[in-house]
């Protein structure tokens, strides 16, 4: 048994993994500022700190004595990287650099590992697919470039401080409790939470811009295991599929599975909007030992009955 800090532990993600640690038998606390997150994903007994990541002294006593921290609060929406670019610069990187700097000291023992999320929005518009982690990285939006900030910083935590981590560049995340009502949401959350009421969506340019899409719980097995062997180096990994759907074919299938009729319109491009987004799973799998396995059918199924 452990004890971990989950950060951003009440959003759609930290939530999961927060189920995943409980049923391991381990010890969870957890910090977010609700801006996003719900009180509700977390079941009853699991205790939070509300405040904010980008709070040194927040981050300091929430991580005092814990055995390691996965770091998931941020700011999750590129589009509200555009509109309020230095408030989601603090909570994106400023949050990331006051983790690290928190693990330095929060226990006797050495530092803690810390695993956190990146995105594979740090490609920005490299056109080389399937991204290697290898691949150039060239971020288009405010928050691709804090999350590549936040993949410097941990090779400072790392080289400088004697921090673990391990990075991971999620791709497209998507599942139960990804919140449906928020324009800032996911855009599996959007459209299925108003396909499956009857109403209409609005796709973004022409959309046949592609995406890897990524079932929630197949992901944070990931990030267990990489708490369970830190690694020396900051390593960074792709969660992704290497599979890719447009996003037109994505509202076809969802309209598809929940028998709905799909009422679409085209809307503008969203500025800062990648084209295509396509991960090379083979350094992940090769690492873990394991591949995504939820197909995107099975996980629209899940998440259109959790509804
Ligand atoms: P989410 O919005 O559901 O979760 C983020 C959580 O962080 C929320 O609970 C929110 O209240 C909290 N939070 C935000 N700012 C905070 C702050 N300043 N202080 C404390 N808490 C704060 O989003 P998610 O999809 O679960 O994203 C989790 C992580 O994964 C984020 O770091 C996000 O950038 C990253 N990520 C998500 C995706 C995806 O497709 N969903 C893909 C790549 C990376
Ligand atoms: C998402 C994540 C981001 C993550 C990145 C990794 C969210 C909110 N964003 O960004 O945290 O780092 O993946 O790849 O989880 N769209 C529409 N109509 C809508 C909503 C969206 O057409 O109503 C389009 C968008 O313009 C975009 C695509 O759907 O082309 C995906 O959008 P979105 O779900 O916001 O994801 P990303 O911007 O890829």
């Amino acid at each position: 048994m452990a004890r971990y800090l989950v950060t951003g532990g009440c959003g759609f993600i930290g939530s999961h993994l927060v189920e995943r640690l409980l049923a391991a038998g381990h010890e969870v606390r957890v910090l977010d500022d609700l801006s996003t997150g719900k009180r509700e994903n977390l079941p009853d007994g699991v205790p939070v700190t509300l405040g904010d990541v980008a709070d040194a002294a927040a981050v300091e006593a929430a991580m005092r004595g814990v055995d390691g921290c996965f770091h998931l609060a941020a700011v999750a929406s590129v589009d509200r990287s555009r509109e309020a670019w230095l408030e989601t610069h603090h909570a994106n990187l400023s949050g990331t650099i006051a983790v690290f700097d928190a693990a330095r000291r929060a226990r006797s023992g050495g530092p803690v590992p810390v695993v956190y999320a990146s995105s594979a929005a740090v490609y920005g518009d490299n056109p080389d697919m399937p991204l290697t982690e290898d691949a150039a990285t060239r971020p288009l939006s405010a928050y691709g470039a804090d999350k590549l900030g936040c993949e410097l910083h941990a090779r400072v935590a790392d080289g400088v401080h004697g921090v673990p981590t391990t990075g991971f560049r999620f791709f497209n995340v998507f599942g139960p409790r990804q919140d449906p009502k928020s324009p800032y949401s996911g855009v599996i959350s959007i459209f299925a939470g108003r396909i499956v009421k009857g109403q209409p969506i609005t796709i973004n340019g022409d959309g046949e811009q592609v995406r890897d899409f990524v079932y929630v719980k197949d992901l944070v097995r990931y990030l267990t295991a990489a708490m369970d062997k830190p690694q020396a180096g900051a390593p960074v990994y792709n969660v992704c599929t290497g599979i890719p759907t447009s996003v037109n074919r994505l509202a076809e299938v969802l309209a598809d599975i929940s028998g709905r009729p799909l009422d679409r319109s085209y809307g503008p491009g969203r500025p800062g909007d990648i084209r295509v987004s396509i991960g090379d799973p083979s350094r992940l799998v090769a690492a873990f030992g394991m591949a995504c396995e939820v197909s995107l059918e099975d996980g629209l199924r899940e998440t259109l009955a959790w509804l």
